[in-house]
């Protein structure tokens, strides 16, 4: 069965056919709040849009200043306009990459809408990408109330990229958890293509952050290894599915290990739900309750389904 199974992922005109044996096994069903959202392929993937969507903005907006509303207006689908957008202090090198990247971005959600007509049009969501709303998650991760100086993600790249790699790696985990679920040739090639191009991104950021691990978050008494420590914490916390996010060093008795790529214990990618994405990036740990990141919600039919079927 399991040779049989595999098997069918070349075979397009069995593709269909064969779908079911594709599955994951039906023992592995994970607790409740934990278990994914079902929808047809074209649904998954366009609450992927939603990520893409705050990952193409936040990027677009530290390197350029101007958002997707600029940059591709006919991308934005009576969207509002992003709060908060704003160039962050960057060298030219560390601004070249996230412009790559936010343009990158861009192409992929174009792609998308051109995939398949069953992937709709949705609009950009509210994403709030203010000084004041990244803040306010910098602060719940390292569990303060405030900093002096308040904490300025804009300032610096040392500042800004746990939250841009976290970003990231929401994308990636959701795109690796819906990827056993995408049936059909166009859509199964439309999800491995987003999810290496982004997986890549991931690669680039966490490595950065590795590189610059032991610098110090000035003028404040942590370093960047902390950070990033307790932001995994914060979004693990808030998904309340799991230790997924990790740190950028592993402890061991034996000794210490770095951990620049997070993995399971078998060597594959994480994977997150749509309901876990949302508690964190609404940052109120409830699917169903938007605020933080996207205080009007994530759109489509999953992000609908969720509120409806009062999917917390
Ligand atoms: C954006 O987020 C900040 C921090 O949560 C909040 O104070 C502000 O009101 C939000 N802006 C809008 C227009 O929702
Ligand atoms: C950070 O400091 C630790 C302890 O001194 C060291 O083992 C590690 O290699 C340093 N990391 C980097 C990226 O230099
Ligand atoms: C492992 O890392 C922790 C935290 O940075 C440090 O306190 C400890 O000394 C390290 N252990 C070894 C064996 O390097
Ligand atoms: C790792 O792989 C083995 C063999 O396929 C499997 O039995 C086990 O459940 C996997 N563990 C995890 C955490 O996925």
């Amino acid at each position: 069965m399991a040779s049989r199974s595999c098997f069918c992922a070349f075979l397009v005109l069995f593709l269909v056919a064969f779908e079911p044996t594709c599955k994951v096994k039906a023992t592995d069903i994970p607790p409740p709040l934990c278990r994914r959202v079902v929808g047809s392929s074209a649904e998954l993937i366009e609450f992927a849009v939603n990520l893409e969507y705050l990952i193409a903005e936040f990027f677009l907006c530290i390197s350029r200043g101007e958002g997707i509303n600029i940059i591709a207006p006919d991308l934005v689908h009576g969207g509002p306009i992003s709060i908060g957008c704003a160039t962050a202090n960057l060298d030219s090198a560390t601004r070249a990459i996230f412009e790559e990247f936010g343009i990158q971005t861009v192409r992929i959600l174009r792609t998308i809408f051109q995939t398949s007509s069953l992937i709709r049009e949705i609009p950009m969501p509210q994403i709030n990408i203010s000084v004041e709303t990244l803040r306010s998650l910098v602060y719940a991760a390292l569990g303060v109330n405030n900093l002096t100086p308040p904490y300025n993600i804009y300032a610096n790249k040392i500042n800004l990229l746990t939250a841009s790699t976290t970003f990231v790696s929401l994308a990636q985990q959701y795109l690796r958890g819906i990827s056993p679920y995408i049936v059909g040739d166009e859509f199964q090639q439309l999800t491995s293509s987003v999810l290496s191009t982004v997986s890549g991104n991931f690669g680039v950021l966490r490595g950065e952050l590795f590189r610059n691990e032991n610098v110090t978050v000035v003028p404040y008494n942590f370093n960047l290894g902390t950070l990033v420590e307790r932001g995994a914490q914060l979004v693990n916390r808030l998904a309340m599915c799991g230790d997924k996010d990790e740190g950028l060093t592993l402890q061991f008795e034996f000794g210490n290990a770095t951990n620049i790529i997070p993995f399971t214990p078998n060597f594959t990618a994480q994977t997150r739900t749509a309901r876990e994405v949302l508690r964190a990036l609404y940052g109120t740990g409830d699917a169903t309750r938007p605020g933080g990141l996207l205080p009007r919600g994530a759109t489509g039919r999953i992000a609908e389904k969720i509120v409806t079927l009062k999917l917390n």
